[in-house]
């Protein structure tokens, strides 16, 4: 192949590759990790424990140390889909949960199931996107 068909060849390449990742990314949030956390939940990182502030979805998060922002998170409500996992077909296709930050992992009383991610999702809106056996998976998120 000469250097010119090479080089047309790997430019198509790279516009293919645009494309793919443009469709299959179409909302241009983060990519990142999730954990889950189970009860006791007690908002003690942004409101001082008092539980009156979560959602009524019971989809909620802790921020990881990646997004609490000096608790400026607290609050926050993120579009979040499972992107992939360890193990295939852990993610629910096409879901996609909206949760509001209500805690910060490093003080959240209930430990997450993995430690070191973006974030850890209340069980119910794990569950809603994945496996809920899972211990954690690839997440892509959007701040609302
Ligand atoms: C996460 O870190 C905490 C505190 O260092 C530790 O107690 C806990 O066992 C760790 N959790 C996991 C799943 O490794
Ligand atoms: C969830 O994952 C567990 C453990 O990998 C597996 O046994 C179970 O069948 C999975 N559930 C679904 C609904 O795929």
């Amino acid at each position: 192949m000469s250097p010119v068909t090479l080089g047309r060849l790997s430019s198509s390449l790279f516009i293919i590759f645009i494309l793919v990742f443009h469709f299959s990314f179409p909302c241009h949030g983060d990519v990142g990790t999730a954990a889950h956390y189970s009860p006791p939940y007690i908002p003690s990182g942004c409101y001082g424990g008092d539980a009156t502030q979560f959602p009524s979805s019971n989809l909620f998060a802790a921020a990881g140390d990646g997004i609490w922002d000096n608790g400026a998170a607290c609050g926050r409500e993120y579009i979040v889909r499972c992107i992939s996992a360890e193990e295939p077909r852990t993610c629910i296709p096409d879901q996609s949960i909206q949760i509001k930050i209500v805690d910060y992992v490093a003080s959240a009383v209930s430990l997450p199931s993995i430690n070191g991610t973006t974030m850890v999702l209340s069980d119910m809106a794990f569950g809603t996107i994945a496996n809920a056996s899972a211990t954690f998976i690839n997440i892509e998120f959007q701040q609302l």
